[in-house]
């Protein structure tokens, strides 16, 4: 089995190739993103390997089948970079649903433990032997209110983490977790009321057109001043102008943003000697209580290995019995995991 793997990153090879050389799966590893402009590479191959930011559009998926591929092995949970509606019936599109929701989880607490505790400025002070405490003052998490949008897996580890700092949770989800709602320390709830009590903000949910800017200049209004908004999910779900605007207007106190709108452009790559062409970009990455990181939250060992292994699995029981248990299907205006293993 030949698979071209697209958005090869170094730490990406060691555990594709483990995996890959015990099933007999063999990749051909391109840096480029899959996009229409590379979307040739993929000719003589039996799948494409994609991750977030390559673009499986329509032109994409029209040209993969014409090139004979039959099958886009998703290396990652997220799949709003692949239009399913338009892959449906043409190609099949497999995922790897979990790998590890405490990576993504432990990332969210990092974020927001450096940001309101100030350690991205103390770690550059002491560096250069500045002792001052100045401006470091943070607030203590206990007590706090914690409002969760998304109780899946990443998020209900969220809530967890969150519960073992003795925090209170407002939930969330469009499909709420049974036995989740305690009655007390963790409650669902509308959106509006999430927005008017929370302190800290975190989104859990996936990238849909119903959560397109979920944080927007309206729901911005309704928060809290001072509101600490962490998002580790996919970077649509905030409008960043209008989450810049409240910065400057010292609505929001705080934001840690793993994902970002307009990432493709940039993240996972080394800009470092570019002048930055996102202003909004820039101006967030410039504010002293905004902290960014680039697509990271996924990044630990155990994740990796899980990714890999999981792919690789998917990628044999398809093209060995045209059947995987990952599969994605879009029916009735949504995608859905297969629940038979084979959608068409
Ligand atoms: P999951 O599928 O287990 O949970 C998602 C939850 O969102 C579900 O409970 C679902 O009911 C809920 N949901 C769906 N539509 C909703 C809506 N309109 N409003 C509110 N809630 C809604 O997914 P999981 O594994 O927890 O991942 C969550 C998201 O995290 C993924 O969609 C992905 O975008 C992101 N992610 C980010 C990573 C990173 O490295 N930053 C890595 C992995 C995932």
């Amino acid at each position: 089995m030949k698979i071209a793997f697209f958005d090869t990153k170094p730490y990406d090879k060691p555990s594709f190739d483990k995996y890959g050389e015990k099933a007999g799966v063999e990749f051909k590893y391109f840096e480029t993103k899959l996009n229409k402009d590379t979307v040739e590479l993929a000719q003589g191959f039996d799948g494409v390997c994609v991750f977030v930011n390559d673009t499986v559009d329509a032109y994409v998926i029209d040209r993969l089948v014409e090139l004979g591929v039959k099958v886009v092995a998703l290396r990652c949970a997220g799949f709003n970079n692949v239009d399913m509606k338009h892959a449906f019936g043409k190609i099949h599109v497999l995922r790897v649903p979990a790998y590890s929701p405490y990576a993504v989880a432990e990332h969210a607490m990092a974020l927001l433990l450096t940001s309101i505790r100030r350690i991205h400025k103390a770690y550059i002070r002491t560096k250069d032997f500045n002792f001052s405490l100045s401006g470091l003052t943070g607030f203590d998490l206990y007590g706090k209110t914690v409002g969760v949008i998304g109780t899946g897996r990443i998020g209900r580890v969220f809530i967890d983490i969150c519960r073992g700092f003795g925090m209170k949770i407002l939930a969330y989800d469009k499909f709420p977790s049974e036995g989740l709602d305690n009655g007390d320390t963790i409650r669902y709830t509308e959106l509006d009321e999430l927005f008017e009590k929370s302190d800290i903000i975190s989104l859990h949910c996936p990238l849909t057109e119903e959560t397109h800017h979920i944080i927007d200049k309206k729901a911005l209004e309704k928060c809290k001043k001072g509101v600490v908004i962490l998002n580790t999910s996919r970077g649509a779900l905030v409008d960043a102008e209008a989450l810049l605007e409240a910065i400057k207007s010292r609505k929001v106190g705080a934001a840690c943003l793993d994902v970002y709108e307009e990432e493709s452009d940039f993240f996972f790559e080394d800009y470092s000697g570019h002048i930055m062409e996102d202003d909004t970009l820039a101006r967030l990455i410039s504010m002293p209580n905004v902290i960014v990181t680039s697509h990271q939250a996924f990044l630990t060992e155990e994740a990796l290995s899980n990714i890999a292994e999981t792919t690789v699995n998917n990628i044999v029981q398809y093209l060995s019995v045209s059947q995987c248990p990952n599969e994605l299907c879009y029916r009735s205006g949504n995608t859905v995991d297969c629940k038979d293993g084979k959608c068409f």
